[in-house]
Parts: C-alpha cells; sequence; structure tokens
C-alpha cells in the first residue's frame, strides 16, 4: 500500500494500478464522516457523479481517478477543450442541486475536480442534504474570481461578472430548468456579449476592427449594444477595444477618452490623421 495524498481528515493510499483506499487520518476526531462519504458516493456513483466506489473496507476502496487539477487544466488547454470540461462540469453541478446535495467547496475547486479521460469530482465529505444547494451557484463564483476570470479571457472565455451574477442569483432563488439554461448558456458563450468579446479578442496587435464588423460577427444587426460592450469592458486589454472605430475610420468613442485610444494605436503603429484611422488598417 502505497501512500498518496494527505486530506483534511483523511489519507489516501494506492492500492493497486487503478484503485485507492481513503481512509480517517489517526488524528482525525471526526467521527463517521467517511462512512458518510462512502454512502453518498455509491448514490451519486447511480448518475455518473464521482470516482467509482467498490467496497468498505475500514475506508473506501475506490476508483483511482487519474488527471490534473482543473486550474492546472484549464491554464494549458485550448478554448474548446476548456468549454468542453465546464459543461461537463455545470451538468455535474445541476445534477447534484436537483438531487439536493450539496457538495461544498465549488467556489474553490483546485483540488476537487480531475480532468483526464473522464472530468471527476472528488471529495464528497462534506456533502449533505440540503433544500438549496449551491453547487452551480458556487461553480458560478469560482469562474467569475479574477483570477479565474483572467485565465478565462486570456483563452477567448468571457464571462462578464455582472451578467452572469444576475443569472446565478435567479436561478439560486429558483432553480427551475428556465434559470438554468439561462446560466448554463451565458457561461457558455452563446450570448451575444460574449460573441461580440471574443471576435474583438481575435483582433491583433497593429490592425483595427469596426463596430459594425464585431456586430455582424456577434450575429446582430445594430451596433449599439457593441458601443456599450466596448464601453463597460471589464477585460482590457485582452480584449483589445481600442482597435474597434467606425466603419468610415473614424475613432468613435473610448471608456477613458479618445486621446487614451490614439495613444495605444499608435503605439501600435497605426496611423492616425485627423481623428481617421487609414482604411487598409483594417
Ligand atoms: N479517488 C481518488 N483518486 C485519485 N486521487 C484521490 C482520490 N481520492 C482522493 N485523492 C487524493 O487525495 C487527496 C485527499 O483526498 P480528499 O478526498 O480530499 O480527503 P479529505 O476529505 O480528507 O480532504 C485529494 O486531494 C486527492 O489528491
Ligand atoms: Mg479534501
Amino acid at each position: 500500500m502505497k501512500f498518496l495524498a494527505r486530506g483534511k481528515r483523511s489519507e489516501v493510499f494506492l492500492i493497486s494500478k487503478n484503485r485507492v483506499i481513503k481512509k480517517k487520518r489517526k488524528d482525525s476526531d471526526a467521527l463517521g464522516t467517511i462512512e458518510r462519504e462512502f454512502e453518498v458516493l455509491k448514490k451519486l456513483n447511480k448518475v455518473d457523479i464521482g470516482p467509482k466506489v467498490f467496497k468498505w473496507d475500514n475506508g473506501i476502496v475506490m476508483e483511482y481517478v487519474k488527471g490534473e487539477r482543473i486550474k492546472d487544466y484549464l491554464a494549458k488547454s485550448s478554448r474548446g477543450e476548456i468549454l468542453k470540461v465546464i459543461s461537463n462540469v455545470i451538468k455535474q453541478c445541476r445534477k447534484l442541486d436537483t438531487m439536493g446535495l450539496n457538495k461544498e467547496e465549488m467556489v474553490n475547486p483546485y483540488k476537487h475536480i480531475i480532468v483526464g479521460k473522464k472530468v471527476v469530482m472528488i471529495d464528497f465529505e462534506r456533502c449533505k442534504q440540503s433544500k438549496k444547494p449551491g453547487n452551480l451557484t458556487q461553480f458560478t463564483s469560482f469562474l467569475m474570481r479574477k483570477d479565474t476570470s483572467k485565465l478565462l479571457a486570456k483563452k477567448g472565455i468571457f464571462a462578464v461578472p455582472w451578467r452572469l451574477q444576475k443569472l446565478a442569483k435567479k436561478y439560486k432563488h429558483n432553480q427551475n430548468i428556465e434559470n438554468y439554461t439561462a446560466v448554463y448558456n451565458e457561461i457558455m458563450q452563446k450570448n451575444t456579449t460574449a460573441k461580440i468579446y471574443y471576435a474583438c479578442f481575435k483582433v491583433p496587435k497593429g490592425k483595427v476592427t469596426s463596430y459594425k464588423a464585431l456586430g455582424n460577427a456577434a450575429g446582430i444587426k445594430g451596433y449599439r449594444a457593441v458601443g456599450q460592450a466596448m464601453n463597460k469592458n471589464p477585460f482590457a486589454p485582452i480584449v483589445p477595444c481600442h482597435r474597434v472605430i467606425n466603419v468610415d475610420g473614424k475613432l468613435g468613442g473610448f471608456a477613458t477618452g479618445v486621446k487614451n485610444k490614439i495613444k495605444l494605436l499608435e503605439s501600435e503603429g497605426i496611423k492616425i490623421k485627423d481623428r481617421k484611422v487609414y482604411i487598409n488598417n483594417f
């Protein structure tokens, strides 16, 4: 039996290539928590959540989950890969919510979600029955946290905090399918604002684009929404809103003043004359 890891209240040992055992630490006074986790896991296995449990043997004998911790995975993966994993986690959170179970610790799930061939949540020690489970809302908070939000933005995934917060709050109070779908779609970048930011994100240094072009890329006709999104851009400079100008080459507005916009554009090699950009920069 090889020592694998030490948790808050337990120790985990490798007992074969594919199996571990989670045992109570001798110095832990928590009574019955691992026994309870064993029962919870058996229930959750039926809906494909958690490591597969095999038996109780003075500890939980379960599947050895191989993979990376979610934060490490997010840092090294592509936009598409990340969205797939996030979608998977959201669906697991939703299942837990509908089962009336609160896993806890989803605001800081670094050690709790392992991404390998499958996406597996571990450590259900604190999982309890609850009338208002907060699995999805907690995971949403994790996505909105400054560090996570920045990491995701660098990959082209934009979770606008005030929009997501509003939807998450609505879901928290009424966990119906509509409110769930709204949160899901928002995180999965199906909303116009995220599409606008993504289109802008792809404009490289030394180039400009227009409000109109971003609107088109996001599938909307008007460009007022684009102007608003740029004006309130929480992702600068990852979303380079200074590279967005009018279709006729005029500079358009800028949240911190047009002077700053000119400065930024010139520093990137864009030629500006009479408050206009030469169109061949498009
Ligand atoms: N099924 C498993 N497969 C692989 N690693 C595991 C598994 N269960 C636990 N671990 C490892 O052991 C550590 C501690 O386990 P955990 O369930 O978090 O214990 P505790 O409830 O005491 O916090 C985890 O962070 C993880 O690294
Ligand atoms: Mg733990």
